[in-house]
């Protein structure tokens, strides 16, 4: 009788767990799932259940697109993000903004360069975001600075906390992927879910971005 209880209550347990997996967007953790080729996949920090599905359903809360952008690239393409998503935008903007001699990186003391170089750079922001609790989705785009994001990203991902936020970082550049920038990222909030970059092209158009964004599998 007692082995039959044992066993009866190991399924029930059983039963009880799978349910628990849902339907809601993880991973095994800190582990990047490779899905089909172009679809973005998830990394996260925080435990997971290995058995449970990528795909998720329609986020409850709200979806921000939150940029930086020194010379326009970058926010074009956030703002076809927001065409594309109805979603909140929030320019990252710099307390003290960057002239175009700090962006003149052929000049190795300008002021990007000595940024870039120094890990502890954290250039302030000006202004906050506002009820950053209400997002369960933040689009994150930036330009590649020297195979990085720039440290006002830094500045940014440490002011706020996005534990269990869906994060999904884009990028701009003169050529160089996303891939080297995202680990810096990526540790400055661990327990956000992390999905992989997407990099685009400065010209690329609102139809490309809505691509992307029907490809991420987010229910958006
Ligand atoms: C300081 C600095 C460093 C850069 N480093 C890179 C780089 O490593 N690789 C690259 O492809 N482009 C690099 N670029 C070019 C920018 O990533 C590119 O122009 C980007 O689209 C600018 O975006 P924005 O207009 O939103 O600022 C760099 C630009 C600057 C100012």
């Amino acid at each position: 009788m007692k082995r039959m209880f044992a066993l009866l209550t190991g399924l029930v347990l059983m039963g009880a767990l799978t349910a628990c997996g849902g339907s809601g967007v993880q991973s095994n953790p800190g582990q990047s799932q490779t899905g089909q080729e172009g679809a973005s996949s998830v990394v996260e920090s925080s435990a997971a259940d290995p058995s449970t599905s990528t795909t998720a359903s329609k986020p409850e809360g709200g979806v921000l697109v939150a940029y930086f952008s020194a010379t326009g690239n970058t926010r074009g393409i956030a703002q076809h993000l927001q065409a594309v998503l109805d979603a909140d935008l929030y320019e990252i903007v710099p307390q003290v903004p960057y002239t175009s001699d700090d962006l003149n990186y052929s000049n190795d003391s300008c002021r990007a360069n000595q940024e870039q170089n120094d890990p502890n750079a954290r250039p302030a922001i000006s202004g906050t975001l506002e009820n950053p609790d209400s997002y369960d989705v933040m689009f994150l785009g930036y330009p590649i600075w020297w195979g990085q994001a720039p440290k006002i990203l830094c500045t940014f991902l440490e002011s706020y906390d996005l534990d269990g936020v869906t994060i999904v970082p884009f990028c701009t550049s003169g050529s160089s992927g996303i891939g080297g920038s995202l680990e810096e990222l990526q540790a400055l909030a661990p327990n956000a879910r992390w999905m992989d970059g997407q990099h685009f092209d400065s010209g690329a158009d609102q139809n490309e971005v809505a691509q992307w964004v029907d490809s991420l599998g987010l229910g958006l």
